[in-house]
């Protein structure tokens, strides 16, 4: 799998671990910043690394703030992404199996490390499980233009 991942200053500590874990297991991960700890707005780096995820047919993203909530929120403002707050292995495969998410999303100061590695290993070896679900995925970007809301 191909991997994007990007932070902000508050998931930064945990950028290099997640890389790591990432290539360990196998998967290319490319880093789209921050480069430092330096105070930085999450909306910029969902939306990098959003933006790429789109881009690059059949790719995957992580993305991590201090909560995980403010950087999902502005990622699933750009069309076609379903980026995924995950807190444990159960949520990141049913996220996966359920609503194809196309980015893992969690909280430095929510998940540790024990954690993180289970959610990837979730996250990665579930397929979408399609069916019934497919058409509900579908649904979600009829909701963009105000549709399927009734
Ligand atoms: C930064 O202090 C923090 O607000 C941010 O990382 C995130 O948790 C927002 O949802």
């Amino acid at each position: 799998m191909k991997f994007y991942i990007a932070t902000d200053h508050a998931g930064y500590a945990l950028k290099e671990f997640t890389k790591n874990y990432v290539e360990e297991l196998g998967h290319e991960i490319i880093d789209l910043g921050p480069d430092s700890a330096d105070r930085v707005d999450y909306p910029d780096y969902a939306k990098k690394c959003a933006k790429k995820v789109i881009e690059d047919k059949g790719s995957f993203g992580i993305l991590i703030c201090g909560t995980g909530i403010g950087i999902s929120i502005a990622a699933n403002k750009v069309e076609g992404i379903r980026a995924a707050l995950c807190h444990d292995a159960y949520t990141a495969a049913a996220t996966r199996a359920h609503n194809d998410a196309n980015i893992l999303c969690f909280g430095e100061r929510v998940v540790g490390k024990g954690v993180i590695e289970s959610m990837i290993d979730a996250f990665c070896n579930t397929e979408f499980e399609g069916g019934r679900h497919a058409g509900r995925v579908d649904k979600i970007e009829g909701c963009s233009f105000g549709e399927n809301l009734g």
